[in-house]
C-alpha cells in the first residue's frame, strides 16, 4: 500500500478556491476572488507570504485544520477580513470586528482623493470622516497627513471603540473619534474650517437590502448598509445640506457611492449648494467618488 502524500500548499489552495467558487453565499463579482480569498486565508494560517517554495511544501496537520475551518467560514459567507480579524488599508493593518463594517479595498480611492485634497489644503488642515466604521479613511488621512487634525464620527459606539484601538496601534495621535449621529458631536469650533469631509454612507436602498448577497446581508449590521431611505441617498442629502456650515470656503465634500448612484449623488451635492461637482471611478469599477466644493 502506498502512503498518501500530505497535500502541498498549492494543492490546498486550488481545492479551497474551487470550494469557495461554488458558494452561493458569495457574490463572485470578480473572477479571481475565490483564489485571492484562499491565498489570504492561507497567509493568515502560515503567518508569512506565499513564495514559490512555500507553495510546493506541505504544512502541518494543525495548520491544515485551521485552514479548513477558515475556508468553511468563508464558504458560509463570512468576509475574509472578519475571519482574519484584520484588514490592510493603504498599508495600515487595521483590526476588524464582527458588528463593525469591515473596510473594503474599493474605499481606497476615497482615501486617496481625501489625502491629496488634504495635502493641497492651506493650514490649518482639518479632515472629517462621517460614518467612519472601523476608521479606514480617518486613519489613512491622519497617518499620511501628520499636519492635519482628523475627526472620525460614527453612530455606533462599537465602531468608535475599534477606531480608537486602531488609532493607538498605528500611533495616530492626530485622529480623534466621537460617537455621533451624523455631525452632531463635531465640536462647534470647527464650523467653517473643515478642509476635507469624507463619507462612505450606508447607500443601499431600503427595499434592496434583501437582495444583497449573504456575505454582506448576514455579516454586516443593517445600519451599516442602509439609511432606510427609498433611494439610498438619505444620508448624502442630509450631509450635502449641512456641509457648507462646516467646510471652509473652497473645502471639499467627498462621497463614496455605488456607480449606479453616481448621477443622483452628484445632483444631490449640487442641490446642497456645492459647486464644481465631479465624479471619479475606481479601478475596480464598483464605486465612484463624487466631490463638491463649498463656494469661495
Ligand atoms: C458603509 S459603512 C462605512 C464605514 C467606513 N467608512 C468604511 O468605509 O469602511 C457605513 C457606516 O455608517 C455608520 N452610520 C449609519 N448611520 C449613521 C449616522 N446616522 N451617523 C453616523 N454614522 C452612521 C454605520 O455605523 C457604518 O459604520
Amino acid at each position: 500500500m502506498t502512503a498518501k502524500h500530505a497535500p502541498t500548499v498549492r494543492e490546498l489552495l486550488l481545492e479551497a478556491a474551487a470550494t469557495i467558487g461554488r458558494s452561493r453565499s458569495i457574490d463572485h463579482w470578480q473572477p479571481s476572488q475565490s483564489r485571492w480569498d484562499a491565498e489570504e486565508l492561507m497567509i493568515e494560517v502560515l503567518g508569512r507570504p506565499l513564495d514559490a517554495a512555500m507553495r510546493r511544501s506541505a504544512i502541518s496537520a494543525a495548520e491544515r485544520r485551521r485552514f479548513a475551518t477558515m475556508i468553511a467560514r468563508r464558504v458560509d459567507g463570512e468576509p475574509v477580513a472578519q475571519i482574519r480579524g484584520h484588514f490592510e488599508f493603504r498599508g495600515l493593518d487595521l483590526h476588524v470586528r464582527r458588528g463593525v463594517f469591515a473596510p473594503r479595498a474599493s474605499s481606497e480611492l476615497l482615501a486617496a482623493e481625501a489625502i491629496s485634497a488634504l495635502r493641497r489644503a492651506p493650514r490649518q488642515r482639518i479632515g472629517v470622516d462621517v460614518a467612519t466604521g472601523a476608521g479606514p479613511m480617518a486613519l489613512a488621512m491622519a497617518h499620511e497627513v501628520r499636519s492635519a487634525d482628523v475627526w472620525g464620527l460614527d453612530i455606533s459606539p462599537a465602531a468608535i471603540r475599534l477606531c480608537r484601538q486602531n488609532a493607538r496601534r498605528i500611533g495616530a495621535a492626530n485622529a480623534h473619534f466621537r460617537v455621533s449621529d451624523m455631525l452632531s458631536a463635531l465640536p462647534s469650533r470647527l464650523r467653517d474650517s473643515v478642509s476635507v469631509m469624507t463619507v462612505h454612507p450606508p447607500y443601499v436602498a431600503r427595499n434592496e437590502v434583501r437582495i444583497l448577497p449573504r456575505e454582506i446581508r448576514d455579516f454586516e449590521p443593517l445600519h451599516t448598509l442602509t439609511d432606510g431611505s427609498d433611494d439610498g441617498l438619505g444620508m448624502v442629502r442630509e450631509l450635502a445640506a449641512a456641509a457648507h456650515r462646516w467646510l471652509r470656503p473652497g473645502g471639499v465634500l467627498l462621497v463614496e457611492i455605488g456607480t449606479y448612484l453616481a448621477r443622483s449623488c452628484a445632483t444631490t451635492l449640487r442641490h446642497g449648494g456645492l459647486v464644481d461637482v465631479r465624479s471619479k471611478r475606481d479601478s475596480l469599477g464598483v464605486t465612484r467618488v463624487i466631490s463638491g466644493l463649498r463656494p469661495r
